[in-house]
């Protein structure tokens, strides 16, 4: 695509402007070759007569070969990208689609948000989910668009290792802001769907799709040395070059999941332990891994009603005991955490990469006791938990901190006596657990027996914060 610009004295380039430019050599705007693309459209079959609905199309060049691979589909892409779209409905008629698709300027959420006029049988929605919010947003918002057995074709980033600083600031993005694969397909599969395949980019697609949008740059650098805007541009190309191969290069991965509308019911029935002090191993894992895994499941709608319980970090009076000698009585030492995303317990927030963190040892049903006059007797335990080394901003307010849901949660109740009364596992993609941490939480303070719950990492046990019972 030629872009042309008006007079460049008057009118620098505009960051639209560069984004086409960046563009014009790319085939679609993700890492994506011609063999995989025919293995998703493969992947999404039977499409005879499927209406198609393209979300964040760009210019939607899979749904053009979608629409060749099958003469008898119709195809919707919406875009907010005017230039994008144009660029895609000259290609559609070029190609003799024009009758089969209709490429509109239009919000995806909004679209989404206001129906099809009737169940899709298709939805593609690749590297969008930022218009939602993310993932698991994205997911929710699909699902109900489809006819049951419909297929969504989800394109998303997601950590193939543990994001570095780099990587982090190459993307511009937060530790949280990806899943792992399997985390991003347990989310899916959480969210009404099944995985009917799972492909990932690999490193030439990369490669290739980075170095095509750098280049884009580079030729149009090459043909206009002496423009104004050129300076700019090759910031820009330098910016983004460096944030790839300096950064997030074989850090970030880029899946394609096919999934289907699942069938099954959608709403997770309950598993839940009664009276009882055993767990169930659910995977390896440890504070570490379970730090890194930081997808943030996003909180339920609670209709803005107040809950019966608050959530607590540790208070500044222990944080202050704790940072001299820890409740096993050691003299706790300072480390740094290169990788960053571990769930602070004075804050509820997660470390940043290269901050230092202080690990000590904490008994938080010993603390509560001392304060209430509870004897917990052999319940009281004391377990690994990371704080800041000094004073910070603390927590946000006394909900659910949204930064340490974790993928996994334990919620254990506490009588007043100290006892352990009960705990309900929170697991999005498991059918009979809690789908969140609220759930779980409104569960165990229905029961008038219940005067503090604890939030814990399921696989390694470790206290992340504590539910109290609201006064009054
Ligand atoms: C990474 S590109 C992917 C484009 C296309 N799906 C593809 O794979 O070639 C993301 C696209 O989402 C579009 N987009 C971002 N926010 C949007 C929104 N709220 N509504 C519609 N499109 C949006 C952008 O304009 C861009 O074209």
């Amino acid at each position: 695509m030629e872009i042309t610009r008006g007079d460049c004295e008057r009118d620098p380039m505009t960051d639209i402007a560069i984004t086409a430019l960046a563009h014009r050599d790319l085939d679609f705007n993700s890492p994506l070759s011609d063999v995989r693309a025919v293995g998703l459209i493969h992947s999404l079959r039977p499409l005879a007569g499927a209406r198609i609905l393209d979300l964040g199309c760009g210019w939607a060049e899979l749904l053009l070969r979608l629409l060749e691979a099958e003469p008898t589909a119709t195809g919707v892409g919406v875009d907010t990208h005017e230039a994008a779209l144009e660029r895609g409905r000259a290609n559609a008629a070029a190609r003799g689609l024009s009758d089969r698709v209709r490429l509109e300027a239009a919000d995806a959420v909004a679209t989404a948000a206001n129906g099809t006029g009737g169940p899709v049988d298709v939805v593609t929605a690749i590297g969008v989910t930022h218009a939602w919010g993310g993932a698991r947003h994205t997911l929710e918002a699909v699902r109900p668009l489809l006819r049951p057995g419909g297929r969504f074709l989800f394109g998303e980033g997601f950590w193939e290792r543990p994001p570095t600083a780099r990587a982090s600031a190459g993307l511009k993005a937060r530790p949280e802001d990806f899943l792992s694969l399997s985390e991003l397909v347990d989310l899916a599969i959480g969210c009404g769907y099944r995985p009917l395949a799972v492909s990932v980019a690999n490193a030439d697609e990369w490669d290739s799709f980075e170095s095509r949008w750098c280049g884009g740059l580079e030729r149009w650098l090459l043909e206009h040395p002496a423009d104004p805007a050129a300076g700019k541009v090759r910031a820009v190309a330098d910016e983004h070059r460096d944030g790839w191969l300096g950064g997030y290069r074989g850090v970030l991965g880029f899946a394609y999941l096919t999934l289907a509308a699942s069938t099954a019911p959608s709403a997770p029935s309950r598993w839940v332990h009664r009276g009882s002090t055993s767990g169930r191993a659910l995977g390896a894992g440890n504070e570490a891994s379970d730090s890194r895994r930081s997808w943030t499941a996003d909180a339920p709608d609670d209709g803005g009603m107040e809950t019966a319980y608050e959530i607590r970090a540790i208070g500044p009076e222990a944080l202050e005991q704790l940072r001299v000698r820890d409740d096993a009585g050691r003299v706790p030492r300072p480390v740094r955490d290169d990788e960053g995303g571990s769930p602070l317990r004075c804050c509820l927030k997660r470390s940043l990469p290269g901050e230092a963190i202080l690990p000590v040892a904490y008994a938080p049903l010993r603390r509560w006791a001392a304060a209430t006059g509870a004897d917990p007797g052999p319940y009281e335990e004391v377990g690994p938990v990371f704080i800041h080394p000094g004073p910070c901003s603390g927590p946000d307010g006394d909900g659910v901190p949204e930064q340490i849901r974790g993928e996994r949660r334990v919620c254990r109740a506490y009588t007043a006596d100290g006892r352990i009364k009960e705990g309900v596992l929170v697991d999005p993609g498991h059918p009979e657990a809690a789908g969140s941490i609220e759930e779980a939480l409104a569960e165990l303070f229905a029961s008038p027996d219940t005067a503090l719950a604890h939030v814990r990492a399921v696989e390694f046990g470790c206290f992340t914060y504590e539910a109290r019972r609201r006064e009054g």
